[in-house]
Formats: C-alpha cells, structure tokens, sequence
C-alpha cells in the first residue's frame, strides 16, 4: 500500500505540472482526490490495514493529499496569472482613462433657479397656474379690453373651446388673489406663449417670471428697490438699472425696466429687461366682485407687479447671440454651462 501510495501522488504531481490549461488541471483533481479518484479509492483501505500500520499509512496519505493539493493550487495560480497576462496583451495600461461625461443644468435652468432663490429670500413664495387659460384669467380680470391687440388671434393661440395658450404667467397673479385674501407675496416661474415670428431674440414659447406682492401700504418705492436689489443680485453689485414709464392695462403707473449691458468688445447699452407697474386699481375691483367680498379694496390694499422673460436674461447674463440656441439641445452649446 505504501508504494501504491507513492506511485499515486508521483504520477498526479507529473500530471498537474505538465498541465497547460485549467480544465486539465481539474481532470487531474477529479482523477485523484475526486469521489471515485485514485487517492480517495486508496483511503477506503485504510479500514483493512492492520492496526500497527495505521499510523503509517494514515500519515503517508496526508502527505500526498497535501503535497498534491499544494501543487494544485500553485498550478492553478500560474495558470490564472499566465491568463490575466494573456488578456492584458496589447493594453496600455498607462494610457489616460476615458473621461465620463456629466449630464449639467440648462442654462435657463441655472438662471431660474438663481432667480428664484433671490426672490425666495425676499419672502416671495411660489404660485403655479395652468398653461391652458381662459380668455378671463389671461385677460378680462387683467382689466385688457377685448380690442387689445394681445387678444387677436394674429398674436395668440387659440383653441376651438376659446380657451388659449397662455401669453403671460400674469394669470397665475389672479388665480393667487382669487383663492387667498392679501397680503399676497408670490412668482410664477412658467411657460408663455406668443405667435411671434420666430429669429434670432423670438420664440413661441418663452420663460417668464412673474411676481406680485400686495398688503397695506406697498408702494413705487418697494417695488424699485425690490427690483433693483433683485437684478444686481443676478447680474453683480454694479449693474445700473433704470426704469422708462410704459403702459400695461393692468398697472398704473406701469414701467419697463433697462439694465445697462457691458458686452465685450460693444458699446455699453440699455436693454430692457422686464415690465412693472403699481396694480391697477381696477383689478383689485373686479377681484372683489368674483370673490364676493371686500379683500382687495383698493382704498386699503396696494401691490406692485412685475414680469420678466428668463430667456432674455440668460442671454443677457451669458451673452448669447440667438435665442434659439436654448432650444436647440446642442451638445458643444450646453457643455459650456457644465
Ligand atoms: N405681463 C406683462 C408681460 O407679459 C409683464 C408685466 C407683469 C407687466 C406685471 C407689469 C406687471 O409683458
């Protein structure tokens, strides 16, 4: 039994060292230390073997099942490391990674969101509307006459119902005082929609900001000061700002709103920005008539108003040359506010 023994673990170290690949290396292990191998088959006769060589051969089996486990795993881990070299050839290792490529925000969604949040510290809250309007919310409670050029279907979108796509997110500014009492502090970030002839400053669609604010005693100086603080936070500490009278039907006095833009290699100039006004008083009248009560009387409560296109600023702040840009989704575009 011992020479058998010997003859075994001789023969399986010859086999596991002339083994080139891993399945012959496993053959190997199967062929002797498997259920039925050679070495396992010898060890069932340790129970014949008389007492006083038990411990011999006990012990001449360990070393074989040891010295040829030994040499399997060292073989095996040759085999791998030959493999893992195998599958390295050709690689440079040293080469640069390739780089992921983040996703980043949309420019407009950078402004909107530093206009926001300037707002928000000042104690505006946020309002939504919807962008299907009703000619009442987009118009007649903004005191605008049926004859106003905005209310031709040259200039708006309109369903067969009569409902439309909204021109302004003004409409968000009534629904607001519909449902609540003063004081009121709100924006309404959101869609706009003009039939304009689409180039280089003109879209169908555009992002407009609206805000309200109306208590007692707001006056023209709140609403300048608000205003001005607002475009200096969003365009530095330096920016002038002006404000030219215009008309809109539903503030009185109303304005526009310049700031000075300093583009290189331009001559500064004035580019207006937003329109503002007082809340005409006539709103607060007819607010009170659909609410059935006396919440916006006008001979307590005052507000201002303003609203401003966010495509306009971006451009403005980023100098960008054509609106269209913004929705183009160009890669080599966007990747410049990554
Ligand atoms: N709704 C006006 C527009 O779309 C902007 C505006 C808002 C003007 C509030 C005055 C007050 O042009």
């Amino acid at each position: 039994m011992k020479e058998q023994i010997e003859a075994i673990q001789a023969e399986a170290l010859a086999r596991i060292e002339a083994a080139t690949e891993p399945r012959a290396l496993e053959d190997a292990r199967v062929a002797v230390l498997g259920k039925k191998g050679t070495l396992t088959e010898v060890s069932a006769g340790m129970r014949d073997v008389p007492k006083e060589d038990k411990a011999l051969i006990g012990a001449l089996l360990n070393t074989a099942r040891t010295a040829i486990t030994t040499a399997l795993e060292t073989k095996q881990s040759a085999l791998q490391e030959v493999a893992d070299r195998k599958a390295l050839e050709g690689i440079d290792l040293t080469l640069p990674g390739r780089a992921v490529h983040h996703g980043s925000l949309h420019p407009l969604t950078i402004l909107r969101h530093q206009a926001i949040s300037i707002l928000r510290r000042m104690g505006f809250a946020l309002a939504e509307g919807p962008e299907i309007e009703d000619e009442f919310h987009c118009f007649d409670a903004l005191n605008t006459p049926a004859d106003h050029p905005a209310r031709n279907e040259k200039d708006t979108f309109y369903f067969d119902s009569g409902k439309l796509l909204r021109t302004h997110t003004s409409s968000v500014q009534i629904r607001t005082m519909e449902a609540q009492p003063p004081p009121v502090r709100i924006i309404a970030p959101g869609s706009a929609y003009r039939r304009d002839e689409i180039d280089a400053t003109h879209l169908s669609v555009f992002n407009q900001l609206e805000g309200l604010y109306v208590d007692r005693d707001v006056s023209l100086g709140d609403l300048k000061g608000t205003l001005e603080y607002f475009f200096r936070e969003l365009f530095g500490s330096e920016t002038e700002v002006r404000f030219r009278p215009h008309f809109f039907p539903f503030t009185e006095p109303s304005f526009e709103i310049d700031v000075k833009l300093h583009a290189k290699g331009q001559a500064p100039r004035w580019i207006e920005v937003a329109g503002c006004g007082m809340v005409d008083p006539a709103v607060f009248t007819s607010l009170n008539a659909g609410r059935k009560d006396d919440a916006y009387n006008p001979d307590k409560v005052t507000g201002f108003a303003f609203g401003m296109g966010l495509d306009r600023l971006a451009m403005i702040r980023w100098g960008i040359k054509d609106i269209r840009l913004l929705i183009e989704n160009d890669t080599r575009f966007l990747k410049q506010f990554a």
